[in-house]
């Protein structure tokens, strides 16, 4: 019997960098999405993968030196490691790289050829390599900045094949208006509709001044074009169903929610839409965009150093704790800041005090009274209008899933225990045992575990460790069947003894991590096996590392465009380092002995730039200049000859 198929797919990452908790909650909300898919019966199908092609991947093997192969496979191992670590239920693992998505992209490429829909010209303007953007004059700021990511673009002029965006401008926007949930949430629909009414240009979608990328099908005979890399990376939607190749899996295409952030709306809001028409495909039910996390209010980014590695937050708080904070502290769509406190108070009171506690009132209460049975036999005879008000509650919850309103979801599903918990503070088992009523108090008992069994069913998709625990000490199985019985229908619990469980969340008095360290501080020991260092490998006390390791450090050319004393030190100098990115780099030096002030103005230095910032006397300090010190004093390292700033060394 073939039933209803719901396809769920996250973005497929970059390798540029390893995971944070940016990825991480995108991966999150779609594996809740496809588990609850799963429980509910619906034939699921989860794509989550890496997108390894484009100009900017290939810079960041370059200046780890690195072949980009190499680089590539390194880094979506890291993806795909945590993935795995942290449970995550994806049916594939799709890489850009893959062979047979290479072919698919190719394919897609001969159809929307065929159709019209290609044709060859100049691409002149602006590119943002970060973004793997291009942009008009028009849109950069002060006529050079990425307005989307701030930094310098650069100028191309290239042969192009460009993809006849414009012709699709009209079916986009029928498309928005005919399916008022196509982009959730709603707010994100119109945003998307404003930008498409003010006219959409011809996409630029070959490259020829690089050449990691998909080259153009042979029937093109143009082997110097490699694919623009979203082209390629939207793909992957349906490559990984077999498209352009087997087809094996296309009959869950169109999917059900394609799940990305904000940031990446356009590409998958108005250029997939229109790849798929061109391809003569239907098109996604849901495109869902969420927030954004911040850190402290400020933007996390490599070089603020302020990125939080989601694997360090799940071994210190526990991953279903840091999965249930995500999802429930920000609704869908906006941005949420990441806060220690934050999670601690969620982890405490949500989680302990509303659903572990009555775990532990449960256990205490059959241990005293029932000799750790349950029994639901008379539950219905006493308690049915609490029964009411729970499956009010959990008649509610299905829509807020696909409409993407996970934390009302989780909202609406406490309401439950708050109805269990009033009940034993209400109908007081001590009380009713005492005036012999035990007939009541083992209902209320019954009760109380059947509302933890149903709520534990409902929250499986976002907490399956613990929900798995509690199901075990209920002794009953988390899957359709009980789904279907304890939610859809009011199924009680069989009578069974209670097995005890250590208590699922112990009180947090305090932050559990001092600091919180800079993903980027763990890249090696997850990218790479990191090289033992044997003793005989070792001179004079120092270790031998790899040319790997060196490459970690990156270092750059900069020059000092503003220099000033730090007032009160006596050796330090506050200096303003151009390394060719937005914003000079501020660089707090202990040289003022050596070097005044207007020493080192208009100099070229040589700058530590992926240093994790620190605080001296108060100042900012985001990077170090190297220098040499003996007993004659300090000099600074410098290029010999001037050098372009932002040049790395190597
Ligand atoms: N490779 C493209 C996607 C191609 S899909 C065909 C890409 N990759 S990414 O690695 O830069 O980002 C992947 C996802 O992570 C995006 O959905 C993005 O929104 C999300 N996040 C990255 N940083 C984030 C935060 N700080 N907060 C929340 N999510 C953010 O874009």
């Amino acid at each position: 019997m073939s039933c209803e198929k719901a396809y769920i797919t996250t973005p497929i990452y970059y390798v540029n960098d390893i995971a944070h908790i940016g990825h991480a909650y995108t991966t999150i909300i779609a594996d809740t999405l496809a588990r609850y898919s799963r429980l509910s019966g619906l034939d699921t199908y989860f794509l989550t993968g890496t997108d390894e092609h484009g100009q900017k991947i290939e810079e960041a093997a370059k200046s780890r030196g690195k072949s980009t192969q190499n680089y590539a496979d390194e880094i979506s191992a890291t993806f795909k490691n945590l993935w795995d670590e942290f449970d995550i239920s994806y049916d594939k693992f799709i890489r850009t790289t893959d062979v047979d998505h290479m072919k698919g992209v190719q394919k897609a490429f001969c159809v929307m050829h065929d159709n019209g829909d290609i044709y060859k010209d100049t691409y002149k303007g602006h590119y943002c390599i970060s973004c793997e953007t291009f942009f008009p004059a028009i849109q950069l700021v002060d006529d050079e900045f990425c307005p989307e990511c701030g930094k310098s673009t650069t100028v191309v002029e290239e042969e192009s094949y460009f993809f006849k965006l414009s012709k699709y401008e009209k079916p986009l926007l029928d498309w928005y208006e005919n399916n008022p949930d196509c982009i959730l949430p709603r707010s994100k629909r119109n945003e998307v509709i404003r930008f498409v009414e003010g006219g959409l240009q011809d996409l630029s979608i070959t490259r020829t001044s690089f050449d990691w990328g998909v080259k153009l099908p042979k029937e093109m005979n143009d082997p110097k074009h490699v694919m623009y890399v979203w082209l390629d990376a939207l793909m992957n939607y349906v490559t990984a169903l077999g498209y352009g190749t087997d087809d094996k899996d296309m009959d869950y295409w169109p999917a059900r929610v394609q799940l990305i952030g904000k940031d990446i709306l356009r590409f998958h809001a108005i250029y997939w839409p229109a790849f798929l028409m061109s391809l003569g495909l239907p098109l996604p039910k849901h495109i869902a965009a969420h927030g954004w996390w911040t850190r402290d209010g400020e933007k996390m980014s490599k070089s603020k150093g302020n990125v939080v590695n989601p694997r360090e937050i799940a071994d210190a708080y526990g991953l279903d704790n840091f999965r249930y904070f995500m999802l429930r502290e920000v609704p869908f769509g906006g941005d949420g800041d990441f806060s220690q406190k934050a999670l601690i108070d969620r982890i405490n009171s949500d989680l302990g005090n509303d659903l572990g506690n009555l775990l532990n009132r449960l256990i205490g209460m059959s241990g005293k009274y029932f000799e750790g049975t349950v029994n639901s036999e008379y539950v219905t005879t006493y308690y049915q209008n609490e029964l009411d008000e729970v499956h009010a509650s959990l008649d509610k919850l299905e829509p807020f899933i696909f409409e993407m309103q996970i934390h009302r979801y989780l909202e609406e599903l406490w309401k439950p225990l708050t109805v269990a918990n009033k009940a034993i503070d209400r109908y007081q088992p001590w009380t009713l045992m005492k005036e012999g009523k035990e007939e009541e108090a083992m209902a209320l008992n019954g009760l109380i575990a059947a509302i933890l069994a149903k709520v534990s069913v409902m929250l499986y998709p976002v907490m399956p460790e613990i929900c798995t625990k509690i199901s075990n000490a209920l002794h009953f199985s988390i899957d359709n069947k009980s789904w279907k019985n304890m939610i859809k229908s009011t199924t009680l619990l069989n009578t069974f003894v209670l097995e005890k469980i250590d208590p699922l969340f112990p009180r947090i008095e305090k932050p559990l991590l001092e600091q919180i360290e800079p993903v980027d501080k763990k890249v090696e020991s997850n990218a790479s096996e990191k090289p033992e260092t044997k003793e005989s490998e070792k001179t004079k006390g120092v270790a031998l590392i790899g040319i790997d390791q060196f490459f970690q450090t990156s270092l750059k050319v900069g020059t000092v465009v503003k220099a000033e004393e730090v007032p009160k030190s006596k050796k330090l100098l506050l200096l303003q380092v151009d390394i060719g990115e937005e914003n000079p780099r501020q660089v707090v030096a202990g040289i003022k002995e050596w070097y005044s002030a207007e020493d080192m103005l208009n100099t070229q230095v040589c700058v530590v730039a992926n240093l994790k910032p620190a605080k001296l006397m108060g100042l900012k300090s985001e990077g170090m200049l190297l220098a040499a010190k003996d007993e004659n004093g300090l000099c600074m390292i410098r290029p010999e000859q001037p050098k372009t700033v932002g040049t790395p060394i190597s």
